[in-house]
């Protein structure tokens, strides 16, 4: 883990550091080369792994010092400071498409939209296996980005003008993360936010299914609430997902882990289940050699 002191807004020098930087990587969303002067900023290191690939899963969770996103009401607004949101919104400028569960869009009414920096709004998408998004949640303002719900198979098409419908699978009650990040790739949105809540982001994790993950620690104990990341338990911490990881303090007090998940895919579960089989062959070798 590498952990870089500093911020982008201390000084004159070093906002205007930030300002070429963020437009540095939302160049290099496009193809643009990154002059080597601003290669090392901090903002560059936080965000070319975003930016630079064509297509990709990165997830988000802004949460407590106990690991909280939200209180026992499900109020998040705000757990992090103003420089972790700004980072959201950077996350949601370099992404074709932001895609939240429908506990989010019930517990937030969340807009989804890029406010605090310069760059587009991408498309939006709500995971809804049933339909029970309000018609007049924000997601669905018609302020000309995409919109697009996915629902199972079998549930009503949305009824909003221009909000697109993508029905899938239900397996064991659940839409595969695989199959959503498949689908919205056959329209075209191939680099993902999906940024909560807790259910939706665990799903994606622990399905494989992310390629980095961003988890924005803010110096805040809630105490109690909603927890952020729930995967299968694991008996032994040699179980544990052990990502490569850097750690970048913001100014304010946030602390961001960027982990890449694909250096630990399957890293708890997988382990376990090879442990288990090892220890069932151990097991039968010594019963075979009792036998004999
Ligand atoms: N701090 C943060 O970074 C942050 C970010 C976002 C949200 N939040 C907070 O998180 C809370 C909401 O989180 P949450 O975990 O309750 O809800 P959520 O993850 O937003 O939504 C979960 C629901 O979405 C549907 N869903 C998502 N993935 C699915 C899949 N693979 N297959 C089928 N259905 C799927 C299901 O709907 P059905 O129940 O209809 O089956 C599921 O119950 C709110 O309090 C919000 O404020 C915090």
């Amino acid at each position: 883990m590498t952990v870089s002191a500093g911020s982008q807004r201390d000084a004159d020098g070093r906002d205007r550091e930030a300002a070429d930087a963020w437009a540095a990587v939302r160049a290099a969303r496009h193809g643009a080369t990154v002059p080597a002067a601003l290669e090392g900023a901090e903002l560059c290191r936080m965000l070319l792994p975003v930016a630079r690939p064509r297509a990709l899963v990165v997830a988000q969770l802004g949460q407590s010092l106990d690991g909280r996103i939200a209180t026992v009401t499900g109020a998040s607004h705000f757990i992090n400071g103003p420089a972790g949101i700004d980072h959201l919104h950077r996350l949601r400028a370099l992404v074709d498409a932001v895609v939240v569960g429908v506990g989010t869009v019930c517990a937030d009414d969340c807009r989804l939209t890029v406010r605090r920096v310069e760059g587009a709004s991408p498309a939006r998408v709500v995971i809804d296996p049933g339909g029970r998004a309000p018609l007049d949640a924000q997601i669905f303002a018609d302020d000309g980005a995409r919109r697009l719900t996915i629902r199972a198979e079998g549930v009503p098409r949305c009824p909003i003008a221009g909000v697109e419908t993508v029905h899938l699978p239900l397996s064991a009650g659940r839409i595969a993360p695989g199959d959503v990040v498949a689908a919205l790739a056959r329209r075209g949105l191939r680099r993902l936010l999906i940024e909560g809540g807790a259910t939706t982001v665990s799903a994606f994790v622990a399905a494989e299914a992310v390629d980095r993950l961003h988890v924005m620690v803010a110096p805040l104990i809630v105490g109690s609430g909603r927890q952020g990341l729930t995967l299968a338990p694991v008996r032994d911490l040699a179980f544990a997902w052990r990502p490569q990881a850097a750690a970048y303090p913001l100014p304010g007090g946030d602390v961001l882990m960027d982990c890449d998940m694909r250096t630990c895919a399957g890293g708890s579960a997988r382990g376990e289940e090879q442990a288990d089989e090892r220890d069932q062959d151990d097991a039968r070798r010594r019963r075979l050699h009792a036998d004999g």
